[in-house]
């Protein structure tokens, strides 16, 4: 049978089958559909058959999966297109009319948004409260709560919550624990361990590692995330193969640039302790830290205490612009978590959504600066920091 041009060059390029064997790195799946046998061929791969179609299930998504269940002590891993669209997969599968859930105060400010501005549409009560004190999280119980939601280093004032503490009480009450543990990693420490039902991830931060993917992950016991998958599946929120397969080749990396990164962070926090022009430093490796010892008991300190640092300048707005555009090496950027140090200025960050008053009550003060740690020469980041504080008087 011979066709048209046109139709032709439809079915050329494609590798001959069986020249292949064993790649040293894993083949990127792209199709969006596989071609099936017959109609018994029609069964998901997530449900024992083969792929079929991407947005159900994809290999590369499945391989990083794999390797994530792995480091976080779970069962199954959804791999989401971004961390947002990992926390609402989770509060939409898990909640549901008449449901109320308590949230940490101090969390990621989109997820703040989420909270306030969607789960009340969908009848989903919110009680946000003090995580750093389990008994605040006792207090606000009700009867028809089924969620904690909170993270264990909490943006930007690094503060820890006890999670066995937590996790203890909700168990007594039959409530689900849900941790976004992106700025702890699971080197650092593993929220399933812990007491928690589900862990999920940024993937944007330290597993990509490199500030050039989007993407995040949820990890829990197969009974969990069978009851998540349908949501999932609807909400259409699955990861591009192509970033799944980065953050694969990233996550293999991973363990020696969150150490790298951790322990620059630790000498980062303690010379910025002793410079005049800083007021005070937040960062858990820090003894005058008020959860210093609970991180030292429950993190695997090995690795460090994170490389998420903040610290708060005088609250003048020129100064804290002057030190800001003064830093040469360290740049500006709304992200974290990259092999780079960077550094953002969180009220600015939120001051379009939120109003003075709450961007008071969330601690983020004119003065407080967010430094993401990278893996750079830590004197070279000292000397950086330093230069900028000492211009501030210029
Ligand atoms: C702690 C935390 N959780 C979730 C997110 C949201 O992740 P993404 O930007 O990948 O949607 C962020 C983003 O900065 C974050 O810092």
């Amino acid at each position: 049978m011979t066709y048209k041009l046109d139709t032709e060059v439809l079915y050329r390029g494609t590798t001959p089958q069986g020249i292949i064997r064993n790649p040293e790195t894993p083949a990127i799946y792209p199709a969006s559909a596989y071609i099936l046998d017959d109609m018994d061929d029609y069964l998901f791969a997530d449900k024992g058959g083969r792929y079929y179609y991407n947005r159900s299930a994809n290999p590369n998504r499945d391989e990083l999966g794999a390797a994530i269940s792995f480091l976080e002590k779970g069962e199954k891993t959804l791999i989401c297109s971004s961390g947002m669209a990992a926390i609402s997969t989770v509060l939409l599968s898990l909640l549901k009319n008449g449901d109320h859930v308590v949230m940490n105060k101090a969390i990621y400010g989109e997820t703040v948004e989420l909270a306030e501005w969607v789960l009340p549409g969908f009848g989903i009560e919110v009680t946000f409260t003090d995580f750093t004190n389990p008994e605040e999280v006792r207090k606000a119980v009700r009867q028809n709560t089924k969620m904690f939601y909170t993270e264990i280093i909490a943006n930007p004032l690094t503060l820890v919550t006890d999670l066995d503490a937590v996790a203890a009480i909700a168990r007594e009450n039959g409530i689900l624990t849900v941790v976004d543990s992106t700025f702890t990693t699971p080197f650092v420490y593993r929220p399933l361990e812990h007491g928690a039902d589900v862990v999920l991830h940024s993937m944007t931060k330290y597993f990509g590692g490199h500030s050039d993917l989007t993407g995040g992950c949820v990890t829990a016991s197969a009974e969990l995330i069978d009851r998540i998958n349908p949501i999932y599946l609807l909400l259409g929120c699955c990861l591009d193969p192509v970033s799944a397969w980065m953050t694969l080749r990233s996550v293999k990396t991973m363990s020696m640039r969150v150490r790298a990164q951790n322990q620059n962070a630790i000498k980062i926090a303690q010379a910025l302790a002793q410079d005049p022009h800083v007021k005070a430093v937040y960062h858990p490796s820090l003894p005058d830290h008020p959860q210093h010892e609970l991180a030292s008991r429950s993190f695997d300190t090995d690795y460090g205490y994170g490389a998420m640092l903040s610290f708060r300048l005088e609250d003048d707005h020129e100064k804290v612009a002057k030190f800001m555009k003064n830093l040469k090496l360290i740049c500006y950027l709304g992200t974290l978590g990259g092999i780079r140090t960077t550094f953002t200025h969180p009220r600015t960050a939120f001051a379009n959504n939120f109003s003075d008053e709450d961007l008071d009550r969330m601690g983020l003060a004119v003065g407080l600066v967010r430094i993401s740690v990278g893996a750079e020469d830590s004197r070279d980041l000292i000397a950086d920091l330093q230069q900028a504080l000492a211009a501030m008087d210029d």
